[in-house]
């Protein structure tokens, strides 16, 4: 379960047991949207400052690992392209590409966390739309879009990512390319802790069973859903998508900070995030 980090959280929506379970788009939806509203200030007091939020154009940190796409460019020249990016968050990501003239929208589930964004860009002035949807029924139309990117926004969360592949490629134009950052799927199949504990494999890599926080009532407070590499290639292949790529940035000789499960440790071991770069064809 989680830990005194997220006490907040698990002290207002009451969560009081782990339960591994499947559950479905609509509940994992409800779990997710409190769980990031009640869990959004704890989440900017432990990682705001690394991704950028206060910044005053943003920044865009891929990962835990801090790969910055100003330095990797997955996104390409971003300059007058119009961008999606799914699970924002506070939107320090869509924030940097607007600084560097793209034409951004970002879009999530929980207002706690959008609202965070809407202050961070009340202090440093601009303004980029923020839409609070789910990512499984993108509320744009058709090709839309010239790019789509997430950083461990919604895919990691939802119950139907098969969907959201879908649906990203049904707003991107074709020839766009569709970004997204997740846990790196070996990481499923250890205990979520940054020290020794977490370097002994415990879940089985094909047990695609939801890891479940519910409170009393077995009301679900948190989710996520596991797929395994094949599974993520099949799902973006299925929404008629080519994979031209998947990263799975190395731990950084520079990098002492621990996030969650991640940390120098584990990072220097075997990888904690897959970036996967898919494109919708021409
Ligand atoms: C780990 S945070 C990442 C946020 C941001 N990309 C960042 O780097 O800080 C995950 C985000 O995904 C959002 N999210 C979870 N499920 C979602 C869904 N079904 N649709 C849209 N956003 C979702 C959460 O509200 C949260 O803001």
């Amino acid at each position: 379960m989680s830990d005194d980090r997220h006490a907040a959280a698990i002290s207002t929506l009451g969560t009081s047991g782990v339960a591994r379970a499947r559950i479905g788009s609509a509940a994992s939806e409800r779990a997710s949207r409190a769980w990031w509203d009640a869990d959004a200030d704890d989440y900017h007091r432990t990682h705001g400052e690394f991704l950028g939020v206060e910044s005053s154009a943003g920044e865009f940190v891929w990962c835990p690992e801090g790969l910055h796409e100003g330095d990797v460019h997955l996104l390409g020249d971003v300059a007058g392209k119009r961008i999606l990016e799914v699970g924002c968050g506070s939107a320090p990501c869509a924030r940097w590409l607007a600084s560097q003239g793209a034409d951004v929208v970002g879009l999530d589930l929980s207002m706690g966390m959008l609202a965070r964004g809407v202050s961070a860009m009340d202090q440093a002035g601009g303004r980029i739309p923020l839409v609070q949807a789910g990512a499984e029924a993108l509320p744009f139309a058709d090709e839309s879009f010239d790019l789509a990117c997430s950083a461990f926004g919604a895919v990691p969360f939802v119950a139907d990512s098969a969907q959201v592949m879908a649906e990203v490629a049904r707003v991107l134009r074709p020839g766009g390319l569709w970004v997204f950052a997740v846990n790196h799927p070996i990481r499923w199949i250890f205990p979520d802790d940054p020290g020794p504990r977490g370097l002994t494999a415990t879940l089985p890599y094909f047990d695609r069973t939801p890891y479940v926080e519910v409170d009393d009532e077995g009301v679900p407070t948190y989710v996520e859903h596991h797929r395994t590499i094949g599974d993520r290639v099949r799902e973006a292949v299925g929404a008629g998508l080519e994979v031209r790529d998947i990263i799975e940035p190395e731990w950084p000789e520079w990098l002492d900070r621990e996030w969650g499960q991640w940390s120098p440790l584990r990072g220097q071991l075997f990888p904690g995030t897959a970036i996967f770069v898919t494109r919708k064809p021409a």
